[in-house]
């Protein structure tokens, strides 16, 4: 008999989106009548359109695809060259930001790609020689479970986490941004605009973490997926605008809230050639050339259609429609968020990203609060426990959602006086 990946029984509840769901579904069944009052403001998936320019790039795209003179089959398997030249110019060099574009490597996605990445890394716990690895605390759970399913940690612990995973917590007296540990580290997930907090770094706390890598030899992996809900210039939408991050950083980027992809599926990784990870036996390898041969091997790049409807973002006609999609999702953050402050809730984020994260009523769990929200007002929220430990005590609401939803959501959240 096949034998199976057993570190995937060590995970230890279901991933928190589908967990979600299936509640929901739980209550919908048990009161069918008023399944169809339900507001979603779990997950964060748009609910808006495509751009009209993505749109009109991929009828294009099909269309060629339907003609033997503009067909295409296999592409690069990182992307083809406008595109990745696109996404240099419109994110980096727009920005002073030296990314070649050979270091881009177009994806479906964010999150197959923070998953894919464990790949090129050792795997096992850091006393089987694997990497010591840190978490901010709440978290974005694909990081965890990733290195769950690696076999990179030891069992889960009774009360949130895993055993061998270092987690720093973020809280309000820290503004959900932990400082550097001050224990010897391999690798550290951070991810500003920060999901689920809706928290935001500011350029000096980005740099002392750089600082921090550099004189480390530490990796990070920078989740950059909300960027474009940066509303204020003086914050950092990559890390590589911090100098010496193309030596210790891959970033993350995602075109789901931006393009508003979440459907189509597409997302980039930048793994710059000065970025450097060691064999067991201290010698120094380029994460580049290992991150390249792991996407020639394993796969054939995203389709033509969904390449083409990337370019199309970087459009000026592109980035009007997006720049008004997040004014659209920016604007239902700030009613939710006032909508809390007026039921005296204690509220976070939603300033800088379209998450809005808050505090429970005094004496209330978060699995209590999502419970309560669902069962009295119709609101699926996120409960801050399936975001980690220190989630315990808060629910996020996202703002992914039409106007006359969220307006009506910000009054159900009366169900928790
Ligand atoms: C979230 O709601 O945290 C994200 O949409 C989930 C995801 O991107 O996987």
């Amino acid at each position: 008999m096949a034998i199976i990946n057993d570190h995937y029984l060590k995970l230890a509840a279901g991933y928190l989106f589908p967990e979600i769901s299936r509640r929901v579904s739980v209550f919908t069944e048990a009161n069918p009548a008023i399944a169809k009052e339900i507001i979603r403001c779990g997950i964060g998936d748009v609910t808006e359109p495509l751009p009209a320019a993505v749109i009109a790039a991929m009828h294009t795209a099909v269309d060629e695809l339907a003609n033997r003179a503009t067909f295409r089959g296999y592409g690069p398997a990182t992307g083809y060259d406008f595109v990745r030249e696109a996404i240099v110019q419109g994110d980096f060099r727009a920005r002073g930001i030296a990314i070649a574009p050979d270091e881009i490597f177009v994806s479906d996605g964010s999150k197959p790609d923070a998953s894919a990445f464990m790949e090129i890394m050792a795997t096992g716990t850091p006393a089987q020689g694997g990497n010591r690895t840190v978490v901010c605390d709440p978290v974005y759970p694909v990081y965890v479970d990733n290195n769950v399913m690696q076999g990179n940690t030891g069992p889960a612990i009774a009360g949130g986490g895993y055993e061998g995973l270092i987690y720093l917590p973020g809280t309000p007296a820290n503004g959900f941004v932990p400082e550097p540990p001050t224990e010897p580290v391999d690798m550290v997930y951070l991810c500003y605009p920060n999901n689920p907090t809706g928290a935001m770094i500011t350029r000096p706390q980005l740099a002392r973490w750089v600082e921090w890598a550099l004189a480390n030899d530490a990796l990070i992996c920078y989740d950059a997926a909300y960027e474009a809900y940066v509303r204020d210039p003086s914050l950092p939408r990559s890390i590589y605008e911090i100098p010496g991050a193309d030596r210790c950083a891959v970033e993350f980027r995602s075109f789901s809230k931006s393009g508003g992809f979440t459907g189509v599926r597409a997302g980039y990784t930048v793994v710059p050639k000065a970025v450097e990870g060691r064999t067991h036996s201290g010698e120094r390898v380029s994460l580049h050339r290992l991150w390249m041969r792991r996407w020639a091997t394993c796969s054939n790049g995203i389709s033509w259609p969904v390449q083409c409807a990337i370019a199309a973002l970087y459009t000026p006609a592109g980035r009007a429609q997006v720049a008004s999609l997040i004014d659209f999702y920016m604007e239902n953050a700030r009613i939710l968020r006032e909508a809390c402050a007026a039921e005296g809730l204690q509220v976070w984020g939603g300033e800088h990203a379209p998450y809005v994260w808050v505090a429970c009523p005094a004496g209330m769990g978060s699995w209590d609060a999502f419970d309560a929200l669902l069962s009295k007002a119709r609101l699926v929220v996120t409960p801050g426990a399936g975001f980690g430990r220190h989630g315990e005590g808060f629910f996020r609401i996202s703002a992914f959602n039409s106007r006359e939803n969220v307006i009506e959501a910000g009054k159900r959240l009366q169900a928790l006086r």
